[in-house]
């Protein structure tokens, strides 16, 4: 079987490692991430990497070079609920591919190569992504150890239980000498690439990402006896919330927000509900815009809560700025591009990726790989096994050109 196609055969292999049968879950620090893992381990070893867990849960395998300077790639193993097979384990798969080459051709690059598994870019199970990069690269919010999952469970405890060190995670901290540089391949979850008929991209810029959790609280109630203009229901102010946002949105240019979650407390048909609390995701590539807009967004709640009567809470979960690849990532990727017989072109990206941690750590680059529809976060997410062929012979020239510098 050609590589290539034992790549989509090793993204089929990992989703099936899921917490949901039927679907690809699979969260940080799950059972489903120790299969995820045990996979990866064996196919890193198998392309000559030395492999270790850090305390995070990372998978890091090392491919030694002639030199002391490494090259970082990789990508991340966990996923959102109900997710495609490619987000973040195809950035894994085709770096391992690329060092499986290295060690057919019984070569060493003047340069080592670290190849990154990474235990949580999504926050799924605890909301607070890029958990795994974070701990590489820093900086890792202490705070988020406390913070508890769906069960009741801690993020110190799931790290404990998965084998970790919660105590221990300074020395996740990269220590290993010089760094070339990171770079990752990732799927392009957007349309563009389709659209100009090329199987690869080179990724220019990041957008930067704000998430929020937002509360609203009121009065809890009986739905047959409060009469309309006496209730406190928090789900209508929420209601309102949710189409401000909206329109927020497709008033400024280039903005993206999105309520992805929504829960109400008591959740019951015949009472109004008490609570109703939403996730808020803002993103856009230029990091004022996006802060002026979740600072009117956040001033928008308060207005909507005061008219209602309700209270209101807003907590910052994240906030993640822009990034700029580096130029000479970005220009080596772009040369491998035209040297592999294809039309190099350059884009942002408007989805996060563990690119934009790492690049507090190092210089980063990444490579796109078209995907049909530019459909993500969906379990239709699709390659072709021709444009996994073209990303790897991208990726492991530009292994080569980094050689030659
Ligand atoms: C990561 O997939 C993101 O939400 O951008
Ligand atoms: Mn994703
Ligand atoms: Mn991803």
């Amino acid at each position: 079987m050609t590589l290539p196609r034992i790549v989509i055969e090793r993204c089929h292999y990992l989703a099936e490692c899921t917490e949901e049968p039927g679907a690809i879950t699979r969260p940080f620090a799950s059972d489903a991430m120790r299969r995820a893992q045990a996979l990866v381990t064996d196919w890193m070893a198998e392309a000559g990497m030395t492999v270790m867990r850090d305390n995070i849960g990372n998978l890091r395998g090392r491919y030694a070079g002639a030199g002391e300077a490494t090259l970082l790639l990789g990508s991340h193993l966990d996923s959102v609920r109900d997710a495609g097979k490619y987000d973040g384990p195809l950035g894994v798969i085709v770096a391992i591919a690329a060092v499986q080459r290295l060690r057919d051709a019984h070569r060493r690059l003047p340069f080592a190569i670290e190849v990154l598994a990474f235990a949580d870019e999504e926050g799924l199970r605890y909301g607070s992504t890029y958990l795994g990069s974070r701990a590489v690269a820093g900086p890792f919010e202490w705070r988020d150890l406390e913070r508890v999952d769906s069960a009741g469970i801690t993020m110190s405890d799931a790290i404990r239980t998965f084998g970790g060190d919660p105590d221990r995670i300074r020395e996740d901290r990269w220590q290993g000498g010089d760094l070339l540089g990171y770079c990752e391949v990732h799927i392009e979850q957007g349309p563009v690439l389709e659209a100009r008929g090329l199987p690869v991209g080179v990724v220019s810029a990041i957008a930067g990402q704000g998430r929020f959790e937002v509360e609203f609280t009121g009065v809890a109630g009986h739905a047959g006896t409060v009469p309309m203009d006496r209730r406190r229901d928090a789900l209508i102010g929420a209601a309102e919330f949710v189409l401000a946002v909206e329109a927020a949105a497709t008033t400024q240019e280039g903005l993206v927000a999105t309520v992805g979650k929504l829960e109400t407390h008591p959740g019951v048909s015949n009472v109004i509900p008490a609570r109703a609390m939403m996730s808020l995701d803002i993103r856009h590539a230029d990091d004022r815009i996006r802060t002026e807009v979740s600072v009117r967004l956040a001033s928008r709640a308060q207005d909507i809560a005061r008219r209602r009567k309700l209270s209101i809470e807003i907590r910052t979960v994240a906030q993640n700025p822009a990034i700029v690849c580096a130029p000479r990532l970005v220009s080596l990727l772009t040369q491998a591009v035209e040297e592999c017989q294809v039309q190099p072109i350059q884009l942002t990206s408007g989805a996060g990726h563990d690119a934009v941690v790492m690049s507090s750590l190092s210089d980063v680059g990444m490579l796109f790989v078209r995907c049909k529809g530019g459909v993500s976060h969906n379990p239709a997410e699709s390659v072709t096994t021709e444009d996994v062929a073209v990303a790897l012979d991208v990726l492991s020239r530009f292994l080569e050109l980094l050689a030659e510098q």
